[in-house]
């Protein structure tokens, strides 16, 4: 079911007890918010998931994981698997996030296998995908962002869109302070449902939640989350911040 969400990205910030204390000022500044129907997502890194699912015990806000790994166990050092995920109270995985894609070099074929993994394991999934800048200035990034789609996620039956989140983030947008338009947004967000229609049919493109993420800040989310096809958002650097991201809740 289609729904409003707000995550916040923590990527490789926050020791511990940094993570105890945004928590903190996150769950005093939306405890009294009515967030009927959205949902505040944080994702802190592996090593801070089991403490802060015990900080957002009483509170609206929902811990998932930045990444896993598509194997069930093995000879993997370093990596995690679905099973210890779920196994601390993991609900929820992103999936396929530029920095993962380039700095990680992971391919469509290795994120097609961490997403089968993920949704076999009950883990609902956000997937990231988007366009370079080459990309966009070339005119390409429809083209782009149907390949990173059609290669990943349309191999699925209807029932999976059931757990998958979208995650639209042109790559030239994170962390520049460079936001695509809230128009851009819309535009991309569109293209988006009109391709998984075309694939599936409208009752999916309709029920997936769709977010947009790249430097959302607390003065610019409100315009963005006014966009019909804009759900909400991934947001990496304002996350860090408990009134930055608060505001950005508050504007949803
Ligand atoms: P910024 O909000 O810092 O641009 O990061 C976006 C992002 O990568 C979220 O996953």
């Amino acid at each position: 079911m289609r729904q409003k969400i707000v995550a916040g990205n923590w990527k490789m910030n926050n020791d511990k007890s940094e993570t105890k204390s945004l928590i903190k000022g996150l769950n005093k500044s939306i405890k009294k918010l009515s967030l009927e129907n959205t949902r505040v997502i944080i994702a802190p890194s592996f090593v801070n998931l089991a403490s802060a699912i015990k900080k957002t015990k009483k509170s609206k806000i929902e811990v998932v994981s930045q990444n896993m790994h598509q194997s069930k166990s093995g000879a993997f050092t370093g990596e995690v698997s679905a099973d210890m995920l779920t196994s601390i109270g993991i609900k929820t995985v992103i999936i396929g996030h530029s920095e993962r894609r380039s700095i990680f070099n992971e391919t469509d074929n290795l994120l097609a296998e961490k997403v089968n993994s993920a949704l076999e394991n009950d883990l609902e999934t956000i997937f990231c995908f988007g366009e370079l800048l080459e990309d966009r200035k070339s005119g390409n990034h429809f083209n782009i962002v149907e390949e990173q789609l059609k290669n990943v996620l349309f191999q699925l039956d209807e029932i999976a869109w059931e757990n998958i989140i979208l995650a639209y983030e042109p790559v030239w947008a994170i962390g520049t302070g460079e936001t695509a338009s809230p128009e851009q947004a819309q535009e991309m967000h569109a293209f988006i449902r009109s391709i998984i229609e075309k694939q599936y049919n409208k009752k999916v493109a309709n029920a997936v939640s769709i977010l947009y993420g790249g430097s959302v800040k607390p003065a610019n989310a409100k315009e963005i989350f006014s966009k019909e096809d804009v759900d909400g958002g991934l947001i990496g650097g304002a996350s860090l911040n408990a009134a930055d991201f608060s505001a950005i809740i508050k504007a949803i």
